[in-house]
């Protein structure tokens, strides 16, 4: 078994998809780890199964929540982790004017209040140790304007660049600070739309959550900042950057969300 350089991490949104994916391969490769989400039975199951192999607890947690914030950053205060993996985060599609306020709102808590805020109650213990990590889950997503999911690609345009400004400010302290920004992943959040996986689409456009969750523990261990899995997703982000921006925008705006 490979090991992890980090004895213990804090996933959030680890009761299913790429967060509970992390939690495997950090299970795996022998890091103790707290499990953070809001549907308990999930959580219980997943840290009874991986308690086999590391000690694992869980925190029920609504990260778009004033209270379920500080449920997580006073668990950070009293207990520090090595590692810190804000992956928790939802999408609302539809045309922003017509979507609930509430809902918008909530995103953007969960998406950037709770990884502001939970970054801030982890790094200082990691910074005072000499050593450390946090990985941020963003989105190819936040490379450009997105029709139909506005709130969504700004969230995820906010995690990119704090997380970026992170790694340069936290460079030389032994904290290794990344930035993952899948493309499109094969998890619950795309359920009904995943095509058959053997498919040219499948093969060329969609990941697995393990290969995203695998892709991603090996780049904050070995302190690389940007991780963008697949070759497919690798080429769409250097397009999408180098691009002129008027440009992104009339290409952005002719993919519509279904
Ligand atoms: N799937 C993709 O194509 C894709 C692409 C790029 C980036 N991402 C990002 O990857 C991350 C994980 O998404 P996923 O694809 O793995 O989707 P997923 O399977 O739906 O997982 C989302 C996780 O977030 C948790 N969560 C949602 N709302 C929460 C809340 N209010 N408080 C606490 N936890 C909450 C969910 O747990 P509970 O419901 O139990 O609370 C779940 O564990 C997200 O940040 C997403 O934006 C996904």
């Amino acid at each position: 078994m490979a090991k992890t350089s980090f004895r213990s991490a804090l996933v959030t949104g680890a009761s299913s998809g790429i967060g509970e994916q992390i939690a495997r391969t950090l299970a795996a490769r022998g890091c103790a780890l707290t499990l953070v989400a809001r549907r308990t039975e999930r959580l219980a199951a997943l840290a009874q199964e991986l308690g086999a192999a590391v000690a694992v607890d869980w925190l029920a947690a609504d990260l778009s929540s004033d209270d379920g914030i500080g449920i997580v950053e006073r668990r950070l205060g009293e207990h520090p982790v090595e590692l810190l993996v804000n992956n928790a985060g939802v999408g609302s599609g539809g045309r922003f004017h017509e979507l609930p306020a509430e809902g918008e709102a909530a995103q953007v808590m969960l998406n950037v209040l709770a990884v502001v805020r939970l970054t801030r109650a982890a790094a200082p213990a990691m910074v005072a140790a000499g050593r450390g990590g946090i990985l941020n889950v963003s989105s190819i997503a936040g490379n450009q304007p997105l029709y139909g999911y506005a709130t969504y690609g700004a969230t995820k345009a906010f995690v990119t660049s704090f997380t970026e400004s992170i790694a340069f400010e936290l460079r030389g302290t032994g904290v290794h600070v990344s930035v993952l920004k899948p493309g499109y992943t094969d998890t619950e959040m795309n359920a009904g739309t995943v095509p058959d996986r053997s498919s040219v689409q499948g093969r060329l456009l969609w990941l697995g959550a393990e290969q995203v969750a695998v892709a991603a523990v090996d780049a904050v261990e070995r302190g690389r900042v940007h991780c963008v899995p697949g070759m497919t997703w690798k080429l769409a982000d250097a397009v999408t950057q180098s691009l002129p921006r008027a440009a992104v925008r009339v290409l952005s705006s002719r993919v519509r969300a279904s």
